[in-house]
């Protein structure tokens, strides 16, 4: 297989060149060169145009645009353009649109329009991605495939004839015997039981909630079908292109999809970010989102197939980055393990759905704010290839499981959760404290982090349980919170008290849920969206939080401790004086339970404990981040600095920054400014040369 990455970092974006005349062509080569393109993928949605009525192709057009590609220098992340179903494929095969679980089949006319257990669609996506295999397996401008697109993006779950039988065959495989799935979904309860797999629907519309072990294993097997799909092509592409990797583009943290099942099937991560401007939290979120991506490749360069320039056009309201903002989250990427920084797309649409989604190449030309960025960072990133191929340093981890967030935001527990901001919260905590943070489903070995925090890992697996028990064993701080360890992976309930296994890890169980929102409990305190103006809370008193109250949100318990020590408790309603927070010394660390959810600075509070516990020290570069914006992450020897803030500050650190050639200390980081600061090192053949001025920056790898 050939590598994935070169001696500099990829840049570029989705070329789609079949929307212009041709005469367009030689201007987009051109002005890739200015901007310092080496990459583009093609074809993302040709399908339309390759394949004009079924079996008949068209690859004149994509001839010419390669071989003009190669000619200038530019590498091809080929698409097999099986993301948008063309017209006819509809037409002649209508059970091939997807259904929506109320009935309703939905319609051609955008893209994505196609179930993913359709024998129909995936004969013909098989057919084009063979085809495309043939033709350009030994184009010289192809390094990487680009199967499909964005998978699940908008159609996730299809509940058609074809779905289901397709889900039926899935349980088959899984249960073996119609009395195995009986046990596991529970269906002696609301007169469920099944005769035989035949009986079986996918989770459609029903009166009242639907089995939830049924939806759980729909979830998974929806997810596990649009894998297939990657998979019946790359194993095409493969048998015909074995040197050549391919990829398929992840979407962050992305609900429908369980990444951690599909990573091992890439041969490089790639992802989609688009976050919001207009929301002053949007680094926090994309940090996550890109260590997700760098933990998902288990610690491998990945990379950043799409963002935007500036503004998208999926919102409501569509506020473009602010000046520079496109660069320092293109650092972010960097710093957090990419090796190469794309967009969506090289030149603006003039035409069609997504014409108003920023570009490379923006409407008004090259006299513009963002093609001068686009320029400028094509040309920074030129220069950078020595921070390729380093690893990004972690010093805690969180664990993010798909099981737990599909079980937990369903119907019919003690209290709606989004599972995705109970993660993402902890996640900021612990990147604002000024670590960088690994994501991991949790049934791996966590042993080597200082920190680690289990969030609401509401499906819990005896592998999980023992992972987290090694950890703390073995030394970690361990912080796991409220509603963990609630069910096993068929959502039946660990009986005997909550958290399962965990019980003697952290010397506590769990008697009762007492989610906020009673009479007693303490409104108004924290406004959150519009609709809804307060949360319920209360108050929380402990050590750790010092002589204030904390206060708890939205979530409490009866706690009971068994060998822990209590570190705070609830204060005001009904259980006051009973453990918010435990602590208890396990081998040689500790392991933490929270049994409420904190705000931010309360849980800041909390987390510098934990640092301080774990003998971590945090590393502040910078003087003058009041706002607590700043972000600082070590890749390799290389230290990012990234100023998401609206003010200035200044670096505190010793080193040569790559990207200006100063010195770092003393700099000023204006508002989106980017330093990434270098060791000194001065090269022993010009040890006697004229001082300060030879010094050079060199970076291991
Ligand atoms: C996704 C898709 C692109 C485009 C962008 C717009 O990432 O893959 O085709 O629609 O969104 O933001």
């Amino acid at each position: 297989m050939r590598p994935v990455f070169i001696d500099s970092p990829w840049f570029g974006g989705d070329y789609n060149p079949e929307q212009w005349p041709e005469a367009v062509w030689d201007e987009d080569v051109d002005l890739m060169r200015r901007a310092g393109v080496n990459l583009v993928t093609v074809g993302v949605f040709a399908w339309s145009l390759l394949e004009p009525e079924e079996g008949r192709y068209e690859f004149g057009w994509l001839d010419n645009v390669l071989n003009l590609l190669h000619e200038s220098g530019v590498k091809v992340d080929l698409a097999t353009a099986t993301a948008a179903p063309p017209p006819w494929l509809s037409h002649q095969y209508p059970e091939s649109l997807p259904v929506t679980a109320d009935g309703v089949r939905l319609s051609p006319g955008s893209r994505q329009g196609y179930c993913p257990s359709s024998p129909a669609y995936r004969r013909a996506a098989g057919r084009l991605a063979r085809k495309l295999a043939e033709r350009y397996g030994s184009h010289p401008a192809v390094v990487m495939w680009h199967i499909n697109n964005e998978y699940g993006c908008h159609v996730s779950r299809c509940y058609c004839e074809e779905s289901a039988s397709a889900f039926r065959r899935w349980l088959e495989a899984k249960y073996e015997t119609i009395d195995a799935l009986n046990v596991a979904w529970g269906t002696t309860f609301w007169s469920q039981s099944y005769g035989s797999f035949e009986q079986i629907l996918p989770p459609r519309a029903t009166p009242a909630f639907p089995n939830p072990t049924q939806s759980l294993d729909f979830d998974r097997f929806s997810s596990d079908e649009l894998l297939a799909c990657f998979l019946e092509e790359k194993a095409i592409l493969r048998e015909l292109t074995p040197n050549i990797p391919v990829t398929t583009n992840f979407m962050g943290t992305f609900r429908n999809v369980d990444y951690w099942t599909w990573a091992p099937h890439v041969d490089v991560v790639s992802d989609d970010l688009y976050p919001d401007p207009a929301d002053p939290d949007a680094a926090r979120g994309s940090a996550m989102a890109r260590d997700l991506m760098r933990s998902l490749g288990r610690g491998k360069p990945w990379l950043l197939m799409e963002q935007s320039t500036s503004a998208v056009n999926m919102r409501p309201v569509n506020v473009p980055k602010a000046p520079g903002q496109m660069r320092a989250l293109s650092y972010q990427a960097l710093a957090r393990g990419a090796d190469g920084i794309l967009f969506f797309q090289w030149r603006q649409s003039a035409a069609g759905a997504e014409k108003f989604h920023s570009a490379m190449l923006p409407h008004a030309g090259t006299d513009t704010r963002i093609w001068r960025e686009v320029v400028q960072l094509g040309a920074e990133l030129a220069t950078l290839g020595s921070v390729l191929g380093a690893r990004t340093q972690a010093q805690a981890v969180v664990v993010f499981d798909w099981d737990s967030r599909w079980a937990i935001e369903q119907a019919g527990l003690p209290a709606a959760s989004s599972y995705l901001a109970l993660a993402a919260h902890w996640h900021a905590a612990l990147t604002e404290a000024g670590l960088t943070v690994d994501l991991s489903r949790g049934d791996e070995d966590l042993s080597g982090y200082p920190i680690v925090i289990v969030p609401s890992l509401f499906v819990m697996t005896d592998a999980q349980a023992a992972a987290i028990d090694a950890a703390a064993r073995a030394g970690s701080t361990v912080l796991v919170t409220s509603q963990t360890g609630i069910v096993d992976e068929n959502l039946r309930v660990r009986l005997g008290g909550y958290l399962g296994d965990l019980q003697s890890t952290l010397g506590v169980w769990i008697e009762e849920f007492w989610p906020l929102g009673g009479a007693w409990a303490r409104p108004g305190a924290i406004p959150v969206t519009p609709e809804s103006t307060v949360v319920p809370t209360v108050q929380v008193r402990g050590d750790v939080f010092g002589p204030e109250t904390a206060t708890g949100i939205e979530w409490s318990e009866t706690v009971h401790v068994r060998d822990a020590a209590v570190r705070a408790v609830f204060e005001g309603g009904h259980l006051t004086g009973w453990p918010a927070l435990t602590r208890r010394s396990h081998g040689a660390g500790t392991a933490w339970y929270l049994a409420t959810r904190l705000g931010r600075e309360d849980t800041a509070r909390l987390v510098a404990h934990l640092i301080a516990e774990s003998g971590l020290q945090v590393r502040t570069p910078v003087v003058g981040d009041e706002l607590g914006f700043v972000e600082t992450v070590q890749r390799g020897e290389a230290l990012f600095v990234i100023n998401h803030g609206p003010t200035a500050v200044m670096l505190a650190q010793d080193g040569t920054d790559l990207l200006t050639g100063g010195d770092a200390r003393g700099m000023t980081l204006e508002s989106q400014g980017v330093a990434i600061i270098a060791p000194r090192v001065t090269l022993d053949s010009e040890d006697d040369a004229v001082g300060a001025a030879d010094e050079r920056v060199r970076i291991p790898r």
